[in-house]
C-alpha cells in the first residue's frame, strides 16, 4: 500500500500543472504536517519529485506525524532522502524546530468520522492546540506562508438552496452532536487562521476540501470510497448503511493537490477556498453501483449500522461552488469520477500494482 506507478503518475501530472508556480519555491524549507496521512503524504511527493526534476538547489522537507491514522508504509520510499527528515511527533505538543521554516502546511488530523468520534479530544487538540503550536512557529520562524486544512463538513447540513455551496455562507452544524468534535474544531480553526491574519500579519491561506479520494486513501479507512472498495473487493457486496439518498461531490487527489499548492502559493492571506470537483454530485446508491461496476462481481444491499449515531448530523447533500478558487487561483478539476476510481482500484488490487507502468496518463 505505498508509492508505485500510479501516483508517480499523478505526482507528474500535479507538476506539469504547477511548473510555473512550484519554480518559486526552489530551495525553501517545507514543514508538511500530516506527512504520513493521504493528502500529506502527495504533498511530501510533489516536493521530492521538484527536488530531482526542476530544483538545482533542493527543498528541505520536514514530516511531521504521530501517525495516529497515518501509514508508514505510504512514505517508507523517502526514508534516507537526504532532503527529508521525518519527525514522529504530535503538532498539538511542544514543537521544537531547529529548522529556518517558510512554508507550513497544517495537514494533521484525524479526518474519518468513524475515528474521529474514537478519538474526539485529540481531533479537538489537534485541530486547535495544533494549529495555535504552528501559527505561533510560523510566525517565529517568519514563514512566506501557511495553509490550514479545514473541510467542507464545516458547512454541516445546508438547506438546498445553498447547494451548491459558496464560502460566504455560514454553516448549519451541531455543537454538541456526535461529529462536532471534528466540524467545531476546524470552524475554530477557520476563526484562529482568519485573526492570526488580521491580528499578526500572518501570511495563513483555508483549504475546505469536498470528499477528496485517490491512491493512499487506507482501504480500512472508514470513510465512503475506500469502504466499498474493502467491500466489494473483499466481501463481493457494498451494503449501504442509508436508504443511499445522501449526495457527495468526489474529487480525485491529483486536482486536489493542484488546488492546495496554488493556494498556499497565492497572496491571498486570510482566505478560505473550496477545494473539489463540481462536476457530478452523486448518491451513495449510484456512487455503491459505480464501485460494484469498476470491481466486478458485486452486489449493493442495504442495512442499519450498529452504531445508532452513524447517521446523526449526516449532510444530506455536498456540492461545492468553486466560483472563488477558479477566480482567484485558475482551479480546475479535471479527473471524472470513474476515471478517478478505476485508479484507485488499480491501486488497492496487490495483484494489479506494479503491473501499471504504462498507465495513461490522466
Ligand atoms: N481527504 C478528504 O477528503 C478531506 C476532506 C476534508 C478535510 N480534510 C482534511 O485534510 C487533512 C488531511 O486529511 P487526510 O485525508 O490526508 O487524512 P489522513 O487521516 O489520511 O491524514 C492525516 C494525518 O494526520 C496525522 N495526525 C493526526 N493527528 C495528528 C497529530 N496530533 N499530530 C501529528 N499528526 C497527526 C495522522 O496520523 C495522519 O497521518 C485533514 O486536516 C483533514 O481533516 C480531508
Amino acid at each position: 500500500m505505498g508509492y508505485d506507478s500510479i501516483i508517480e503518475n499523478d505526482i507528474q501530472h500535479i507538476y506539469d500543472n504547477l511548473k510555473e508556480k512550484l519554480s518559486a519555491i526552489e530551495g525553501t524549507t517545507w514543514l508538511i504536517c500530516g506527512g504520513g496521512g493521504f493528502i500529506g503524504a502527495y504533498f511530501l511527493d510533489l516536493l521530492n519529485y521538484c527536488n530531482k526534476n526542476l530544483f538545482q538547489k533542493p527543498c528541505k522537507i520536514i514530516c511531521m506525524d504521530n501517525f495516529i491514522t497515518g501509514v508508514p508504509d505510504r512514505i517508507k520510499h523517502l526514508d534516507g532522502n537526504e532532503n527529508i527528515v521525518m519527525k514522529k511527533a504530535d503538532v498539538s505538543k511542544f514543537l521544537d524546530i531547529d529548522e529556518a521554516v517558510d512554508y507550513i502546511v497544517h495537514a494533521a488530523s484525524i479526518a474519518s468520522p468513524t475515528y474521529y468520534r474514537l478519538y474526539p479530544i485529540q481531533t479537538i487538540e489537534t485541530n486547535v492546540l495544533g494549529l495555535m503550536n504552528l501559527a505561533k512557529l510560523a510566525m517565529q520562524k517568519k514563514v512566506k506562508s501557511m495553509l490550514f486544512f479545514s473541510t467542507s463538513e464545516i458547512y454541516g447540513n445546508p438547506a438546498p438552496e445553498y447547494i451548491p455551496t459558496e464560502e460566504s455562507y455560514n454553516g448549519n452544524v451541531s455543537c454538541t452532536g456526535p461529529r462536532a468534535c471534528y466540524d467545531e474544531s476546524k470552524r475554530l480553526g477557520e476563526t484562529l487562521c482568519v485573526n492570526y491574519y488580521q491580528q499578526y500579519s500572518l501570511p495563513i491561506k483555508v483549504a475546505r476540501p469536498f470528499n477528496v479520494y485517490g491512491p493512499g486513501l487506507r482501504i480500512d479507512d472508514k470513510r465512503v470510497i475506500p469502504d466499498f472498495f474493502n467491500d466489494a473487493i473483499n466481501k463481493g457486496k457494498i451494503d449501504i448503511l442509508s436508504d443511499g439518498s445522501p449526495t457527495r461531490s468526489f474529487c480525485y487527489i491529483s486536482d486536489a493537490i493542484t488546488g492546495f499548492m496554488s493556494a498556499i502559493l497565492s497572496e491571498h492571506n486570510g482566505e478560505a477556498f473550496n477545494i473539489g470537483n463540481d462536476e457530478i454530485e452523486i448518491s451513495m446508491k449510484d456512487l455503491a453501483k459505480l464501485i460494484a461496476k469498476t470491481v466486478g462481481n458485486t452486489e449493493v444491499t442495504y442495512s442499519d449500522s450498529e452504531d445508532n449515531n452513524y447517521l446523526v448530523d449526516n449532510p444530506q447533500r455536498r456540492c461545492p461552488n468553486l466560483s472563488k478558487a477558479r477566480k482567484y487561483l485558475d482551479y480546475s478539476p479535471a479527473v471524472d469520477l470513474e476515471t478517478g476510481l478505476s485508479r484507485l482500484y488499480k491501486w488497492y488490487k496487490p495483484e494489479i500494482q506494479g503491473g501499471c507502468e504504462n498507465e495513461q496518463s490522466i
